[in-house]
């Protein structure tokens, strides 16, 4: 059984504030760093550093080597990635100083998918392979259309969410990473247990992994629910840490562990990355993951 992600790929730039910039404010930063991120490329590097073989997929610009040098780095496979013309997507993130963050995110190169393309990276895998993706690129309702005539599990991370994702076979998706404000926007519902109930209902097949911020993470599938605490650190830089969990949840499905096994690991790698800046440089690996568990 594979792994591809087909997700995307964002320099995002980093800039510390006071405050989330008001409407009609000009506010000076008090500084500004550019970390590897785009939610696709942070889920892979979860995986990859949680010990599974990913392979990802994606567009970047002519300004975008320095993830094909990281896909090397860390173990992601990066033939599938391509170079187009014009910019890689990028982001613009504002840290304000209790680390609540906002982003404003600009497609570039994540939105040149092709139907030609989408096809040729299909093309290598086959039924009962996993692919996962998020609302950060274009052609998700062709994707989700081929992978599942293919056989492929449908591993869905609906963020951000918009109406493009009207478009999606939703039905066609065995498990859903998401975290309250999407569930709230799927279903129009507000209390965690009424989201999962309500998706359940929309989905009754699917796995749905919900995430609370500071109240944890529910698993749920049919009847069977699990609640996760989270590990209270002092965060300096929340951005990715859904991309951890998510990442380090699909690690833990593949290597077939116990569901409260997975969350609290999960639970456990994305409350590292909130002590670290950045996306890509903040995920832990398992070792440290594991560590700290004991
Ligand atoms: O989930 C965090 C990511 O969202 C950031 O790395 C940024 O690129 C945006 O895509």
């Amino acid at each position: 059984m594979k792994v591809l992600n087909i997700g995307s790929m964002n320099l995002d730039y980093v800039y510390s504030v006071d405050h989330i910039v008001l409407p009609g404010e000009t506010q000076s930063t008090d500084g500004m760093s550019t970390f590897l991120g785009g939610k696709g490329m942070n889920q892979s590097m979860a995986l990859a550093k949680a010990g599974v073989e990913v392979y990802h997929g994606g567009m970047i610009g002519e300004d975008g080597q320095a993830f094909l040098d990281a896909c090397k780095e860390y173990g992601v496979h990066a033939d599938y990635i391509r170079k187009v013309e014009g910019k890689t997507g990028h982001t613009i993130i504002q840290i304000d100083k209790n680390a609540q963050n906002c982003i404003l995110l600009f497609a570039g190169a994540n939105n040149k998918l092709t139907e030609e393309y989408v096809d040729e990276v299909l093309s290598h895998f086959e039924a009962g392979d996993i692919l996962l993706l998020q609302n950060e690129v274009n052609m998700l309702p062709y994707i989700v259309e081929q992978a599942f005539e293919k056989g492929m599990q449908i591993a869905l991370n609906p963020s951000p969410f918009n109406d493009k994702l009207n478009e999606v076979d939703m039905k066609k998706v065995s498990i859903f990473l998401l975290n309250e404000v999407e569930g709230g926007q799927i279903t129009g519902l507000t209390e965690p247990e009424e989201v999962i109930t309500k998706m359940l209902e929309m989905y009754p097949h699917a796995k749905i992994v919900l995430t609370l911020g500071k109240d944890g993470a529910i698993y749920a599938e049919g009847q069977l629910r699990y609640q996760q605490p989270i590990f209270k650190v002092d965060a300096v830089d929340t951005t990715a840490a859904g991309d951890t969990f998510t990442g380090y949840f699909l690690a833990g499905l593949i290597d077939g562990m116990e569901i409260p096994d997975i969350l609290r690991m999960s639970a456990k790698a994305s409350s590292i990355a909130v002590t670290r800046k950045g996306a890509v440089p903040s995920i832990p690996y398992r070792s440290e993951v594991e560590e700290s568990l004991n």
